[in-house]
C-alpha cells in the first residue's frame, strides 16, 4: 500500500483511525524506530538474574539485549552484538557466565558490564590503529535502563522522558502487585510464548474493549458455568472458571469497570475479578498483610483491584494475579507474547495457586479464551488488509470521559478512551517535529 503523500497525522482521528496502521510494512517500520526505539520497554525483572554473571537475553524493538547482574551487583543491559564482527554474544534465554562472555565466532571475551577483556592473536591489530587494551571497544550499553522496584525497563534512545515521568498513573498498578507480596515478588519460572498472526495494536487495543467479552468468549462462558458447577461453591482453585463464566454476564457488569488513561498511552482498569476468598488460608495471608501494613492500608492493597495496567507500548500486567504480559512486534502481522507469571514471596501457596490457575485458565496458549480472541486478532487483520473501507471507528462513549490534569478518565466500560488515547500516543510518537513526517 502506498502511502505517499498521505500525511501520518491525518491517520489517526479523534473517533477514527487509518486501516494502514494496522497493515503498512512502512508504518510498522517507522513504529519500530519512532515508538519501540523510544518508549520505556520491559526488559525483565531482578529475580531472573539474583548472582552476578547472571543473565537473560530479549529484543528491545529490533535490538538483542543482554540484561546482567554485573559484579558490583547492579543489573546491565547490554546490546547482544559483538563489537568485532556483530555476533549474538549470548544466544540463549538465560544462563550464568563466570568471569567473562565469550562470543561464539573468534572468541573476543567481554566483562560483565560490556568491557573487552581479550582478543585471540593480539598482535593482528599492532599498527592497525585499534587498540585491543581499550575497555571502551566493549559491549554497547542501552542507552538508558530503570530499575522500578525490581521490574527492569531500558529505552533505546538517549533523550525522552524519565522513567517514572513516563510511566505515571501506571505506575500504581506495579505497586499494587508489589504490595500485595509480604516480602516483594518473584518471576516464577519460565514464560509461556505465543506467536499472533496479527498487529501488535489490535492485542493491546482489546485490553481494555469490553464489549468483546461477552459475544467472542461466549462458548468458553458456557463451558466453564458448566464446569464449575461440579466444584464445591467457592472453590479456591478454579479462578479462571469464575473469570471465565463472569465474561457471560449481562453487559451492566461490564460498564462497571473503570479505566483510567495516561498520556503515553498507557492505561489502568479496575474491577472484574477479585482474587480474595474466605477459606482459612487466604484469610491468614490477609493477616500476613495485616501485620506487615496496618489495617487500613492492607484494606486499600487487597480492595484496589486492577485488572488490567498497561504500560504502552510493551507491557500489560494483571496485578491482583501477578501476570504481565510483554509485547513484541515482530512483522507487520506478526506479534510475540510472552506471558510471564510471578509469585508474592511471604505469601501462602494459595495465593500462588490462584494466580497459576488464571496464568493456566485465562492466559497459557492452549487456554480456550485466548483462541477465541487470537481469531478475532486474525480476523480483524485479515479483514483491515483489503482496501473494501479505510477506518476504524472508536467513538464508543466519545466525549462523555473526565479530563482532568491529563488523565482521561471514564467510568463507563465500554467506553473506547483508552484505545483512543492508544492511538493519540502513537500519533504523537509517529509524526516529527513539525507535525508531519512526509
Ligand atoms: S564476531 Fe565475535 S569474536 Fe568475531
Ligand atoms: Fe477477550
Amino acid at each position: 500500500m502506498s502511502m505517499k503523500g498521505v500525511s501520518i497525522g491525518s491517520l489517526v482521528q479523534p473517533d477514527r483511525v487509518h486501516r494502514s496502521l494496522y497493515v503498512d510494512p512502512e508504518l510498522f517500520e517507522r513504529e519500530l524506530d519512532q515508538i519501540f526505539g523510544r518508549a520505556w520497554l520491559y526488559v525483565g525483572h531482578e529475580s531472573q538474574v539474583p548472582n552476578p554473571g547472571d543473565y537473560i537475553t530479549t529484543q528491545l524493538a529490533r535490538q538483542p539485549v543482554i540484561m546482567v547482574r554485573h559484579t558490583d551487583g547492579a543489573i546491565r543491559v547490554l546490546h547482544n552484538r559483538c563489537s568485532h564482527h556483530g555476533s549474538m554474544i549470548a544466544g540463549d534465554r538465560c544462563g550464568h557466565v563466570a568471569s567473562v562472555f565469550t562470543c561464539m565466532y573468534h572468541g573476543w571475551t567481554f566483562r560483565t558490564d560490556g568491557s573487552l577483556v581479550g582478543v585471540p592473536v593480539p598482535e593482528d591489530y599492532e599498527g592497525t590503529g585499534f587498540d585491543v587494551r581499550n575497555p571502551r571497544n566493549g559491549l554497547g550499553s542501552v542507552a538508558r535502563v530503570h530499575n522500578y522496584r525490581g521490574f527492569v525497563f531500558a529505552s533505546l534512545a538517549a533523550e525522552g522522558p524519565e522513567f517514572t515521568q513516563f510511566a505515571g498513573g501506571a505506575l500504581l498498578g506495579f505497586d499494587n502487585m508489589i504490595d500485595r507480596a509480604p516480602d516483594g515478588v518473584e518471576v516464577a519460572g519460565d514464560c509461556f510464548r505465543v506467536i499472533q498472526h496479527s498487529n501488535w495494536k489490535i492485542f493491546l487495543e482489546n485490553m481494555f474493549d469490553n464489549v468483546h467479552p461477552r459475544i467472542v468468549h461466549q462458548s468458553s462462558a458456557r463451558g466453564a458455568k458448566t464446569a464449575q458447577q461440579r466444584f464445591p461453591a467457592g472453590a479456591a482453585n478454579h479462578i479462571s472458571l469464575e473469570t471465565f463464566r463472569l465474561l457471560a454476564l449481562d453487559q451492566s457488569f461490564m460498564q462497571r469497570l473503570e479505566i483510567e488513561n495516561y498520556p503515553w498511552g498507557h492505561s489502568n482498569m479496575s474491577g472484574f475479578v477479585s482474587p480474595r476468598g474466605q477459606d482459612a488460608e487466604w484469610l491468614a495471608y490477609e493477616a500476613v498483610l495485616r501485620e506487615r501494613h496496618g489495617e487500613e492500608r492492607a484494606e486499600q492493597i487487597l480492595s484496589r483491584n486492577f485488572h488490567h495496567t498497561m504500560i504502552y507500548p510493551s507491557a500489560v500486567l494483571q496485578p491482583s494475579f501477578q501476570q504481565l504480559r510483554i509485547v513484541k512486534p515482530i512483522a507487520v502481522d506478526r506479534t510475540q507474547i510472552d506471558i510471564w507469571l510471578f509469585r508474592l514471596k511471604g505469601a501462602p501457596k494459595i495465593v500462588f495457586r490462584k494466580a497459576l490457575s488464571y496464568a493456566n485458565g485465562a492466559n497459557s496458549p492452549s487456554n480456550m479464551v485466548s483462541a477465541d480472541d487470537f481469531e478475532s486478532y486474525y480476523r480483524v487483520h485479515q479483514g483491515l488488509a483489503g482496501p473494501g473501507s479505510d477506518w476504524v471507528i472508536l467513538s464508543r462513549q466519545m466525549g462523555r470521559d473526565v479530563v482532568e490534569n491529563g488523565t482521561v478518565r471514564t467510568r463507563v466500560g465500554s467506553s473506547e478512551a483508552s484505545q483512543r488515547n492508544q492511538f493519540q500516543a502513537w500519533r504523537r510518537y509517529m509524526i516529527d517535529e513539525d507535525g508531519d513526517a512526509r
